[in-house]
């Protein structure tokens, strides 16, 4: 051994290199036979993310529980293949251009009306049908943010018109992986046209481990005193209403399962509901929610620069086949969906999602793990 790669070897022992970032890998291909590819990033205490170009999405997270033991709680699939099949259900993507519903697919700018794909009757979901963010392929470069994590970069531009939406946009979706366990998520976008942007991501976790049984004994907090109420169709009304008294609060933590029954027979099928985050005057990136799973100990802390949270349970989920051969059971995970309201772009007392030329859209979401 050289000296150099003795003290290599020490560095890599003793977690001082810093954050592990490896080369990309293949993760398959497309249907119309573009190539796939996945990232990995890992921090000194073995947490590990992967992100594939295939919609910018998280494909794997693995953290530690209150033993140490790692397990990846999040949804998803071996390869593309998987994500292009009707068992994905926005699983970790990258999702809009616009998140959430638009009432009936449509939405006017400056007097001009714009008509998008009609894909959860009667209303527009998740940005569109074929063109979506989740389905499209993203540029990837590696990076290292200011604060010391390492991660990946990636950019798509969207044409005008595409899937209807106005506008030439540049899209950017940074992922970091930060010593702490800390995932954190920058979207940025600039356009060339008034064009709306809301963009999440649709990770679905399971604090146990993707493909345990279920969700219904995890414990939420949500930092919300008020949600936005929706009709039969999940669009909201328009009212900002107090969560106190309903089986929607959970400004305390209370058990996922303790209350959902009563959403059996609603519109929402279960939980499916935006939650407004209180958020003190000027304070730019707060606490959105706590997950925690009392079995393992792992615990989950959402912070964002977002308005709004959609807290759904998995309602859909249908048995499909995942990861490993894992199967993902009716509300065997839940998304904590940082956004802006559900069809800001028609409700004009909603915080505002047009983007104009020369602005930029920004927005961050960091998820912290923990364990106890
Ligand atoms: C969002 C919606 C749900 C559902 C899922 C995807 O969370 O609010 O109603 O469409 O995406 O299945």
């Amino acid at each position: 051994m050289t000296r150099f790669s003795i003290l290599l070897a020490a560095a890599l022992t003793l977690g001082i290199a810093g954050n592990v970032q490896a080369k990309p890998a293949d993760f398959g291909k497309t249907k119309d036979g573009k190539k796939v590819q996945i990232y990995t990033l890992e921090n000194e205490n073995g947490v590990t993310a992967k992100i594939s170009t295939l919609g910018a999405t998280l494909v794997e997270l693995h953290v530690p529980d209150k033993n140490g033991k790692f397990a990846d709680v999040i949804l998803g699939f071996d390869d593309a293949s998987g994500y292009q099949g009707d068992g994905n259900q926005y699983f970790g993507c990258t999702t809009g251009r616009v998140c959430n519903r638009i009432a009936k697919g449509k939405f006017k700018i400056d007097g001009k009306e714009y008509t998008l794909a009609i894909n959860n009757e009667p209303n527009h979901l998740h940005g569109g049908v074929e063109r979506s963010l989740d389905k499209v392929i993203w540029k990837a470069k590696e990076i290292t943010s200011k604060d010391g994590g390492k991660g990946v970069s990636f950019t798509y531009t969207s044409p005008d018109g595409e899937e209807g939406y106005p506008g030439k946009v540049n899209f950017t979706v940074n992922y970091v992986l930060l010593k702490k366990n800390t995932l954190r998520i920058y979207y940025r976008a600039k356009t060339d046209k008034a064009t709306p942007i809301n963009l999440t991501n649709h990770a679905y976790f399971n604090l146990a481990g993707a493909g345990s049984e279920t969700v219904l004994n995890h414990m939420l907090r949500i930092n919300a005193d008020k949600y936005t109420p929706g009709d039969n169709t999940l669009i909201p009304t328009g009212k900002i209403e107090p969560v106190k008294g309903t089986v929607l609060d959970f400004t305390k933590f209370k058990k996922i399962g303790a209350r959902i029954k009563k959403l059996d027979d609603t519109a929402a099928l279960g939980y499916d509901h935006n939650y407004v985050i209180n958020r003190k005057k000027g304070q730019k990136i707060a606490l959105a929610a706590i997950l925690r799973d009392p079995g393992s100990g792992r615990k989950l802390t959402i912070r964002t620069t977002e308005p709004g949270i959609q807290f759904y349970t998995g309602n859909f989920l249908k048995d499909q086949k995942g990861k490993g051969g894992k199967t993902y059971a009716h509300r065997s995970a839940l998304c904590l969906e940082t956004q802006h309201y559900p069809n800001s772009v028609n409700q004009p007392n909603f915080p505002n999602t047009v983007l104009k030329p020369g602005d930029v859209y920004e927005s961050t979401t960091v998820y912290a793990f923990s364990a106890d």
